[in-house]
């Protein structure tokens, strides 16, 4: 059975949404932390963060409290940054997802070119490595990317599924379903184990796993943390684990 790593950085979103500035002495609510139990709890496999350069949902603190506190999966998912790669060999996540990063962009929006930018990465990864954190690389399904995500030394993949989500045809979705097909063979063939996530959702979780079902980890958030608005989160994790079963 595939993972579940849950991203919990909207929960983040809603408490910044009125504790920006902390200057009122309430305690911030809603509380990641407390989001990150109720998941493991659920049997959620992993928890996910994106510490983004604006820090426009998750802090610092929210990583080094999850860090201490939880007992599953920490995947931090950032930017190839000096900064960055400084954060997480102090935090120490068990495994970094390196993604593209874009100031005005409302969410993560295409996979990172690291086929572009190969020897900066590679060097900037090498303390991550040596450090024993996992590295994953969040790209699109292209034979190009995947060889570069091998050659860089990543241990993992993240298949983009942003375009599979988006797609409005059943014959898009299949287009896309087969690229992700023939880049996880890919990735296999060269060693590499495959994540998946963005855009993933209850009506479309299955179809995506019933053409992929050896995916290791689907890194899913908004779905679930919309969906735990109405039934609860312990509830929204649980029905999203039943479906990947
Ligand atoms: N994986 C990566 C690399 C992402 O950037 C995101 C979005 O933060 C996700 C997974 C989760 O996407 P969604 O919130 O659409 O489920």
């Amino acid at each position: 059975m595939s993972k579940l790593g849950l991203n919990v950085d909207h929960v983040a979103t809603l408490r910044q949404a009125r504790y920006r500035d902390t200057t009122h002495g309430l305690t911030p609510e809603p509380s990641v932390l407390t989001a990150a139990l109720l998941a493991e709890k659920a049997g959620a496999h992993g928890i996910t963060v994106h510490l983004r350069e604006d820090r426009r949902h998750i802090q610092d603190a929210d990583v080094a409290l999850l860090r201490r506190t939880i007992k599953t999966n920490l995947n931090l998912e950032m930017a190839v940054t000096p900064e960055m790669v400084r954060h997480a060999l102090k935090t120490q996540p068990d495994e970094v997802c390196l993604v593209p990063e874009n100031r005005a962009e409302v969410t993560t929006e295409g996979g990172l070119d690291v086929k572009r930018s190969l020897a900066r990465i590679k060097k900037a990864i090498l303390p991550l490595k040596k450090a024993g954190i996992l590295v994953s690389a969040f790209i699109a399904p292209d034979p190009d990317q995947i060889q570069a995500a091998a050659d860089i030394g990543a241990d993992y993949i993240e298949l983009h599924t942003g375009t599979f989500a988006n797609a409005t045809t059943k014959r898009a979705q299949l287009t896309e379903l087969k690229r992700h097909v023939r880049g996880e063979a890919l990735a296999k063939r060269l060693g590499l184990k495959v994540n998946a996530g963005h855009g993933l959702h209850y009506t479309n979780v299955q179809v995506y796993l019933k053409a992929l079902p050896e995916v290791d980890t689907l890194n899913i958030g908004h779905s679930i943390i919309s969906r735990a608005v109405f039934v609860g989160l312990d509830k929204a994790v649980r029905e999203m684990l039943a479906l990947i079963k």
